[in-house]
């Protein structure tokens, strides 16, 4: 069946997944893990539910055909909304783990506070995301804010350009003052977490659940005696014909620090 040394594969639309590849490799420094970012189709986070899902799972086919994958970890809220249960029903003998909107941890952080969700507009109209945000309304207000076009700049390697700052500044302005926890619903978002923090101040708390969706891989391999303790290796390929995404997917995994994540 799957052994130790097998591949953990880590998939989502571009570079994004890259911000949970880096807390997958803090909790699990050993093992073998493959990127497949598919720039030539993103941004998904646009599109129709069904293209949502038939990507997912052309990525998937693809990882598991060209690798021994003994887990696949859906670094994407998008295609978790979209697809992570038809993933689990498919191919229900792998470790399958996605990724959602860390609504719980921003609620247990901030008991009756005001929450914002940054996602895509595929996330935050998936009913999946209404029944989690139905778990914490109560007595809280909880903001669905999505930001079309921040994918885009992110994958062009702009997160730190005047660009993106007038798009955020833009975005975020009716909720300054007003949030005690904005959370990072798509997982490009953590890396213009500093320029979010900067726009709303000191008294609102920026979180994302790529920590969580690494301790619970961590959790699953080793609950199936699955944990590699090697070198530890990352390979990263993807859809698009030129290097380009490989490249930032590499920088960003190197510097996620200075990204404040
Ligand atoms: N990074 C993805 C997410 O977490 C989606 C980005 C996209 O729109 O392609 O939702």
């Amino acid at each position: 069946m799957y052994s130790k040394n097998d591949y953990i594969a880590v998939f989502d639309s571009g570079v994004g997944g890259i911000s949970v590849l880096r807390q997958l490799r803090k909790v699990l420094p050993g093992e073998r893990f493959v990127y497949y970012g598919d720039s030539a189709n993103a941004p998904y986070g646009s599109r129709s539910t069904e293209e949502v899902r038939a990507l997912t799972f052309a990525a998937v086919e693809r990882l598991t055909g060209r690798f021994p994958v003994k887990a696949l970890v859906v670094a994407c809220n998008t295609a978790t909304a979209a697809a992570i249960e038809d993933l689990r029903a498919n191919y229900s003998d792998l470790i399958v783990v996605g990724i959602e909107p860390a609504v719980k941890l921003a609620a247990d952080h901030h008991p009756g506070g005001n929450i914002g969700v940054m996602a895509t507009q595929v996330t935050l109209r998936e009913e999946k995301f209404d029944l989690l945000m139905n778990r914490f309304n109560g007595d809280r207000t909880i903001y669905k804010i999505p930001a079309p076009g921040l994918v885009e700049l992110i994958e062009a390697g702009k997160g730190d350009c005047e660009e993106t700052q007038v798009f955020l500044r833009r975005l975020l302005a009716p909720y300054i003052g007003k949030l005690d926890a904005l959370v990072l619903g798509c997982t490009h978002y953590p890396f213009v977490k500093h320029n979010i923090q900067a726009i709303l101040g000191p008294g609102t708390e920026v979180l994302h659940g790529g920590e969580g969706t690494a301790r619970e891989t961590k959790r699953r391999l080793a609950a199936a005696d699955l944990l590699e303790r090697g070198e530890g290796r990352v390979e990263i390929i993807s859809s698009s014909s030129d290097g380009a995404m490989a490249e930032l997917a590499k920088r960003l995994l190197e510097q996620g620090g200075r990204h404040g994540f």
